[in-house]
């Protein structure tokens, strides 16, 4: 059933995910499967198996993306977005993306096309899993930005030798994620949540995502909430992993941190993770398509078939998720036709993907005692969009000036000197010159390497609401006549704090 038709039956779609309208209504479930590159289609074909077998009837629709998905260049056809956009449920095999050259990736597209923007990636001890932290009690949620930071994949060459990436991060998506931790401690009814971010460098991206942190986590008085630096926090893991349960942090560090958590019981072919938008899931396994052992039959499916789990949990489907996760948590403790990367560690000979398969669907009705509660809710994430995160007004703003970033060859005196003679009769002066990141002017020329690519920060004479256009214009202008100006900043203020960083040294 369509989400219109579901609408034209009187469901409230205002209210109500796909998910949530299934569960409410005991409508069969409806997803759409991507079994996706390299490995996808062989754990796809058994995690489907096993899900039929413990109960869970799914109506899937079968669509392609990626490389597979062969004449469309962005690796998402316009039929799997409109199946993806009807069914809102989606269970996705992995998708490959060339590194360092090519196309964008498929996978964050969709993630960034539906607002999938909760990455939520659980990390718990399985049984009989080799790993160093196997005799310790792990057992955390990292949720993770998921379409905002470094990933929204905006990048400009500077000069031939200097690329930039931006960092973007809006207070409404950081308020939107740290609800989003919220509603994860409540659902699985964890108690505290820890926010991880480099506030202390990056004072104003990192340092919003903090901000709206503390903002949302005032207003759940039940759960502890603190904050640890993202460098401490992956030392932490490391040296007491027991001691965290839910992390909120940017999409960057919750990358490379989630890796870590996955590690730490096993790792990627064991890890699981879940996209959620206000609108829509997508349910996926953290790994690649690990081309290395694609079509081998080597490929273990447990990562993709918790994520089914997830799924399964989301949908409000409890039992079937319930009867499936003690199946497999029966057969790792059996330790019985594992896969490669399971049973190698443990010394015994290794099965097949669709052997291991078989043996979870065997042990589907019996139960494990190390199999952990089920969640106490589904997990579903309120509606929310920027309009109705509570975020603070938009303050008074003034410009104080602006950063104009040149590509010069010569040395900062001599760039200093030019630059002073371009704001002859102009209302501006210049304030400070620095090469990535670091104060060359005014002052006493540290001894650093420097790149053709520098930051010349003009001051207005007399603050002013707007830059002079005309003036800004001129000023461009003189400069070209001596370097090649890269991109301009406006240096605002707002509600009298400075929306800009000063340079270090500065
Ligand atoms: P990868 O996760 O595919 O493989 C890393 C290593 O882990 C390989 O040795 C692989 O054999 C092993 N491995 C991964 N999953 C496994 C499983 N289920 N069972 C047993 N072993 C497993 O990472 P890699 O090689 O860096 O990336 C390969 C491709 O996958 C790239 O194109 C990358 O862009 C893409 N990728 C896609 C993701 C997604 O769709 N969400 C996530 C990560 C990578």
């Amino acid at each position: 059933m369509t989400l219109n038709a579901l609408n034209a039956a009187g469901f409230n779609d205002q209210t109500d995910s796909p998910a949530a309208m299934v569960a409410r209504h005991q409508l069969p479930l409806r997803a759409v499967a991507i079994p996706g590159d390299g490995i996808g289609p062989e754990i796809m074909d058994s995690v489907q198996r096993i899900l039929v077998a413990g109960g869970a009837l799914i109506d899937w629709t079968e669509c392609a993306a990626g490389a597979t998905a062969r004449g469309d260049a962005a690796g998402l056809p316009a039929e799997t977005l409109d199946a993806v956009a009807s069914a809102g449920l989606v269970l996705k095999g992995p998708l490959a993306t060339g590194i360092g050259t090519g196309g964008k990736s498929a996978n964050v597209t969709l993630r960034k096309h539906f607002e999938l923007y909760a990455n939520v990636r659980p990390a718990r001890r399985l049984p009989g899993i080799v790993t160093p932290f196997a005799d310790r009690d792990i057992d955390l949620v990292v949720v993770r930005e998921n379409v905002e930071d470094l990933y929204a994949g905006i990048e400009h060459m500077q000069t031939p030798d200097v690329a930039q990436c931006l960092k973007l991060i809006t207070r409404a998506g950081s308020a939107k994620i740290a609800r989003a931790a919220f509603a994860v401690a409540k659902a699985e009814g964890r108690s505290k949540v820890t926010c991880a971010s480099k506030a202390n460098i990056m004072k104003l991206t990192e340092g919003m995502f903090k901000q709206a942190f503390e903002d949302v986590a005032a207003a759940h008085p039940g759960i502890t909430a603190d904050h640890m630096l993202i460098d401490n926090l992956a030392h932490r893991l490391v040296m007491m992993p027991e001691d965290f349960d839910v992390i909120c942090t940017t999409n960057m560090n919750g990358d490379i941190i989630s890796d870590l958590t996955a590690g730490l019981v096993g790792g990627l072919g064991l890890a699981p993770s879940a996209n959620l938008g206000s609108h829509m899931a997508m349910f996926e396994a953290v790994h690649g398509s690990a081309p290395d052992i694609a079509g081998q039959g080597k490929a273990n499916p447990t990562a993709l078939l918790l994520a089914a789990i997830m799924m399964l949990r989301h949908a409000g489907k409890m039992g079937a998720a319930e009867r499936i996760e003690h199946a497999l948590y029966v057969t790792l403790e059996e330790g019985v036709d594992l896969t490669a990367d399971m049973a190698t560690p443990r010394r015994i000979t290794a099965a097949s993907t669709s052997a291991f398969a078989d043996r979870i669907i065997s042990n589907i009705g019996k139960r494990s005692a190390q199999c952990p509660a089920a969640p106490v809710a589904p997990l579903r994430l309120e509606r929310c969009t920027p309009q109705t995160v509570a975020v603070s007004a938009p303050g008074k703003r003034s410009d104080a000036g602006m950063d104009i970033f040149v590509e010069y060859a010569g040395s900062p005196q001599e760039l200093a000197a030019c630059l002073r003679a371009a704001t002859t009769n102009l209302p501006f002066t210049l304030a400070m010159i620095s090469n990535r990141g670091l104060k060359v002017y005014p002052g006493a020329v540290p001894q650093a390497d420097f790149a053709d690519h520098w930051r010349c920060r003009f001051a207005s004479r007399a603050p002013q609401d707007d830059l002079p256009q005309d003036q800004l214009c001129e000023l461009m202008t003189r400069i070209s006549t001596f370097a090649r100006w890269c991109h301009v900043e406006r240096l605002q203020i707002i509600d009298g704090t400075p929306g800009f960083s000063v340079a270090q040294g500065q």
